[in-house]
This record gives structure tokens, C-alpha cells and sequence, in this order.
């Protein structure tokens, strides 16, 4: 039987936004999303798993990967969020022993590019392997949202991928619209700021209710949400952008209304969004959307992209530019981080 695993999960972007739970413990969220996985923004993640008691053990890399240091242990915030995951997945496979998780990042972490999307997908996932257990994909969904990330149990697929909020109690995960084959739209992600941001989302969803606003977003998503679902489907860019740029919109009208406020933006963020349109006015396919921080991705076509990144990388308010696209999903790898 195996004992330790590697698994590389990207992080994804999400189109209609989870935002407000109605168990947030559970991550159980107010309202469907849908996302698109990425490629290149990937959390790699190592777990081993050992006999006996004792405490798990858990190594990352200081976020920033151009940092180039080694492993260290992960500062207490972040391991104690870790481990009782580790706890949860114990319990749900019933294995007894502890485990030792060594995890990375590509990207910054915790500046709205979804890091504990892709951590808690590749963590989940790491462990499952390690056991040699199987688990469906449903499961594997479930268990990351379990891990207080909602938008991990989106990142355990591929492509195009929806999260509906029917489900209750344990019951509730993501499945996948349309894989990464059926259309290659590409992510230039501008940052402006890649240090952790000051307001988690966590309490974001926390706060989403005090908004004067939130009840009206609830009541206009099903039909948002069902046209970019379609527009998904379709492959219509023309039809896709302009719901995708609202859609952010909207979350950050939330944020900034809510008790106490929240405020991701930075003016770099709004120098971003208006190049943007005025890229568009010059024919670029390109519309922004946003996560809980004041990066901006600039969801683009192929053809666009070229120029989008070289114009976004142009820019004095962006400090660098990823790009990023459509991937198709978690893999394991043969090299171990332990
Ligand atoms: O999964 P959480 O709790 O980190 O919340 C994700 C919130 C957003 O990134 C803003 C939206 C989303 O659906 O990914």
C-alpha cells in the first residue's frame, strides 16, 4: 500500500462567484458558481503518511515562490487550518496514524489567485493517494469543500465547472460543465499586489449578509447565472464578458457595503479595469473579473492574449503579469516535495 503521494492542483477563476454561505462552517454556499480551471496557478503538495500518534506535520515554502527558500514549518495560522483537515480526512477514511504534508505554490499566495482552492484540492487529494483510497469524484469534491474552502471543491475538476447550491448538510459539490477541450480561453492575471490581503475570505462570506445589497444579487443570479452557463457552453465570448465584468462587480459592491467594509481594491486595481476597456475599445477580446483581492484577471481569447499580456505587463500599476488559461485539472506527480 502506498504511503505517500504528490499532487499538483491548479487553482481556478471563478465566473459567478461563491460568495456568502448558508453553513459557512460546512461551506455550504447562498448561492451556485461557476468556475474555470487553470493550468499554470498550481499548489503542489506532498503527503506522507506515518503510523502512531503524535502531532501531523506540516512544511511549505514561504509564499513567495521567487523567494527560492526551502521548506520550513508552516507558520501556525495556516498549519492549524491544515491539520484539522488532516483530522477530518482521518476520520472520514478511518486510518488512524498522522501525516506528514510538505505543500508549494506557484503563485502568491492569498491574493485573490484562489491559494487555498488549489491547496486544499491538492491536500485532499494527496492524502486520498497516500491511503490508496479510492474515492469518487463527488467525494473528492465534498471532502475539499469540507475543508472550509468552498472553492476548492470546484478545483478538484477540470475545464469549465459549476457548483450548485442545492446540497445540504455533508451532501454538496462540484461538477463539471464542459472539459478544458471545449474551449481554450486563457487567464492574464495583472498583479498589483502580491502580499496577502488584509480581509480573508472566510470572512468575507462571514460579513456577505450585514450588505444591503446581498438579497437583490441573490435574486438577480439564477438568471446570470444560467447565461453564463450558457455562453459557456455556446463558446460565445461576446456574451460571456460582459456577465463575467458585472458579476465581479457585483461581489465588490458587497464587499464594500458590507459591516465592517471590505475594500480589495487598490487604485492599481481600477487602472487595470479601465485599460482593459480601453483595450477593448482598440478590438481586443478581453473582460476583467475579479476574486477577494485586488488582482484583476483578464479573461481573454487566444488570439487576444499576446497583446493583453504585453500591454497589461506596460502598465506602472502592475507589479507582473501570469498567464494563465483553461487546464484540465489535478494530477499526480512522481516527484515527492519529502
Ligand atoms: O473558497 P473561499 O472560501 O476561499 O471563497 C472563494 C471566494 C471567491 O474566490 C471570491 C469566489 C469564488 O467562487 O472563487
Amino acid at each position: 500500500m502506498p504511503n505517500k503521494a504528490t499532487v499538483r492542483s491548479p487553482s481556478n477563476i471563478a465566473f459567478i462567484k461563491y460568495w456568502g454561505a448558508r453553513d459557512l462552517e460546512h461551506a455550504i454556499p447562498e448561492n451556485p458558481s461557476l468556475s474555470m480551471t487553470l493550468k499554470e496557478c498550481t499548489s503542489l503538495c506532498t503527503v506522507e503518511h506515518r503510523d502512531g500518534d503524535g502531532a501531523h506535520e506540516v512544511l511549505w515554502r514561504a509564499p513567495d515562490p521567487a523567494d527560492g527558500g526551502g521548506f520550513e514549518t508552516a507558520p501556525p495560522a495556516f498549519a492549524s487550518r491544515v491539520e484539522r483537515h488532516l483530522d477530518r480526512l482521518r476520520d472520514w477514511t478511518g486510518c488512524g496514524g498522522r501525516f506528514r504534508v510538505a505543500t508549494e505554490n506557484t503563485f502568491p499566495a492569498a491574493a485573490g489567485i484562489a491559494s487555498s482552492a488549489s491547496g486544499f484540492s491538492a491536500l485532499t487529494l494527496a492524502v486520498l493517494a497516500a491511503l490508496g483510497r479510492e474515492a469518487s469524484v463527488e467525494e473528492q469534491s465534498e471532502l475539499a469543500r469540507l475543508s472550509g474552502s468552498g472553492s476548492a471543491s470546484r478545483s478538484v475538476l477540470g475545464g469549465y465547472v459549476e457548483w450548485p447550491a442545492d446540497g445540504a448538510g455533508e451532501r454538496c459539490h462540484a461538477r463539471q460543465v464542459a472539459p478544458a477541450e471545449h474551449w481554450d480561453l486563457r487567464d492574464v492575471i495583472a498583479v498589483v499586489e502580491s502580499g496577502p490581503k488584509q480581509t480573508s475570505s472566510l470572512d468575507g462570506h462571514r460579513r456577505a449578509r450585514t450588505s444591503p445589497y446581498f438579497e437583490t444579487r441573490l435574486e438577480r443570479l439564477p438568471e446570470r447565472y444560467a447565461a453564463v452557463r450558457d455562453a459557456v457552453l455556446a463558446r460565445d465570448f461576446a456574451r460571456l464578458g460582459p456577465l463575467i465584468e458585472a458579476e465581479a462587480i457585483d461581489l465588490h459592491t458587497i464587499a464594500m457595503t458590507s459591516e465592517p467594509a471590505i475594500f480589495y481594491w487598490q487604485p492599481a486595481t481600477l487602472e487595470v479595469l479601465a485599460a482593459v476597456r480601453s483595450m477593448r475599445g482598440d478590438g481586443l477580446e478581453a473582460w476583467s473579473t475579479l476574486d477577494a483581492g485586488a488582482n484583476v484577471h483578464v479573461i481573454c481569447t487566444p488570439t487576444s492574449e499576446p497583446e493583453v499580456a504585453g500591454r497589461l505587463a506596460g502598465l506602472a500599476a502592475v507589479e507582473k503579469v501570469l498567464r494563465d488559461g483553461v487546464g484540465p485539472g489535478p494530477a499526480l506527480e512522481d516527484q515527492h516535495l519529502l
